[in-house]
């Protein structure tokens, strides 16, 4: 008997990542012969650092290139603890760390270990998109925050207090943000942090662009008192390090989540890649020089990318404080029937002047797109030329 093509109830409730979406698309139209300029990539244009390189090199040399620990190797959950603990002032031990197949595996393991369905999540607005699907994956209901340009999309302990009931189960802060570049005050993060754990609720610090941070001094909401009981750490190499390709990821967590996201991912991917494993001790234990060197760069062209985008009449932007996005509001596009929204936009902009943005639906708002300036100078000059001619006709 033929089997149905019926699917799962529960993959239904996902959809495909809207970021991933808008790079294979630019990447159609390049293959089609297409002059595209994509600031859709959330990814460091920066090779890898040839010491962390290396060191992956050295392990195939080595052999080690099998199995290891499915929550990863306690060289490499060691290193990450100590890492923390000089960057941020931590006190992590290696069996409240495990190591997963990039900070979006974390995530996603936290919340399947954590979320029962009912449970809510509160998620600040505009988010991250995969937050929303793997809540709605695990069955939970997202409780969305709202953040505007007013206030630099900054949320604040008492707008999320409002948001909170008996089933308030987790509430997630990402700052530096991705899509929207805010930063929270220490002060502001305290407060969030003293809300939830004098309610019982944990709280999910994504931490995937801490060190890019353009005037604060890079902190860790972990490393207050009290605060490793219901706090449970994000990591990421992948932007810090320029290894998006390496997968390597992490949690910090109490030991009792970190032991049942070990056992799912002990069912799932089993351990990272050995060799990759290898690669983040050195980025872990190595020279950080490349980190400032990086951070530089991706000043320069913030400062170059918001002065440009204050030359097109009618188009806000917030002077991002973190990460390596712009999160331009371009409403003043639309009314003209051609654009309604922002994925119209995009899709228009990638049509008529080949520049690759995300639209700002894929965040939950619908009158920004995400410019990712983690691109040459030349590209960027390029890109917001076009799309600033882009803008000019629409609105003529
Ligand atoms: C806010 C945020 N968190 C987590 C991640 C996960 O990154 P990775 O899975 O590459 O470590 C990303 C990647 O874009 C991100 O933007």
């Amino acid at each position: 008997m033929q089997a149905t093509a019926e699917l799962a109830d529960r993959i239904s409730t996902i959809s495909i990542s809207s970021t991933m979406k808008v790079s294979a698309d630019a990447d159609r139209l390049r293959r089609e012969g297409a002059d595209v300029v994509d600031f859709g990539a959330g990814e460091p244009d920066f090779p890898t650092p040839a010491n962390i390189s290396q060191a992956a090199i050295s392990a195939i040399n080595a052999n080690f290139t099998k199995y290891t620990a499915a929550g990863g190797t306690p060289e490499l959950r060691e290193a990450i603890c100590e890492r923390h603990h000089l960057d941020f002032g931590t006190k992590y031990a290696a069996s409240e760390c495990m190591v997963t197949v990039g900070g979006k595996h974390a995530i996603f393991n936290l919340i399947q270990a954590l979320i029962n369905p009912g449970d809510e999540v509160v998620i600040p607005v505009p988010y991250w998109v995969t937050y929303k699907d793997v809540v709605n994956y695990a069955g939970g209901v997202c409780v969305f925050v709202n953040t505007d340009e007013n206030t630099g999309f900054e949320v604040t302990a008492s707008t999320i207090e409002h948001h909170l009931t008996e089933r308030t189960k987790l509430v997630i802060i990402n700052s530096p943000c991705n899509p929207s570049g805010a930063v929270l005050s220490m002060e502001e993060f305290r407060a969030i942090f003293d809300l939830t754990s004098r309610r019982g609720i944990f709280l999910l610090t994504d931490e995937c662009y801490c060190h890019f941070l353009y005037e604060a001094k890079p902190f860790s909401i972990a490393a207050l008192p009290g605060a490793k009981e219901s706090v449970v750490v994000a990591g990421s190499l992948s932007k810090t390090y320029a290894m998006t390709g390496w997968r390597i990821g992490f949690a910090l967590a109490p030991a009792t989540i970190i032991g049942a996201m070990t056992k799912l991912q002990s069912h799932s991917t089993s351990n990272p890649t050995s060799i990759a494993q290898k690669a983040a001790v050195e980025a872990m234990r190595g020279s950080q020089d490349s980190v400032p060197v990086m951070l530089a760069e991706y000043r320069r062209r913030r400062d170059f990318v918001v002065e440009r985008l204050r030359t097109i009449p009618g188009v806000l932007i917030v002077m991002p404080k973190g990460a390596f996005y712009a999160y331009p509001n371009i409403s003043v596009a639309y009314g003209s029937g051609r654009v309604g929204n922002s994925l119209e936009f995009a899709s228009e902009l990638l049509a008529k002047a080949q520049v690759a943005v995300v639209p700002g639906e894929a965040f939950g708002t619908s009158d920004h797109v995400r410019i990712s300036y983690a691109t040459s100078m030349t590209e960027l000059e390029r890109g917001l030329n076009r799309l600033h001619k882009f803008i000019d006709t629409i609105r003529a």
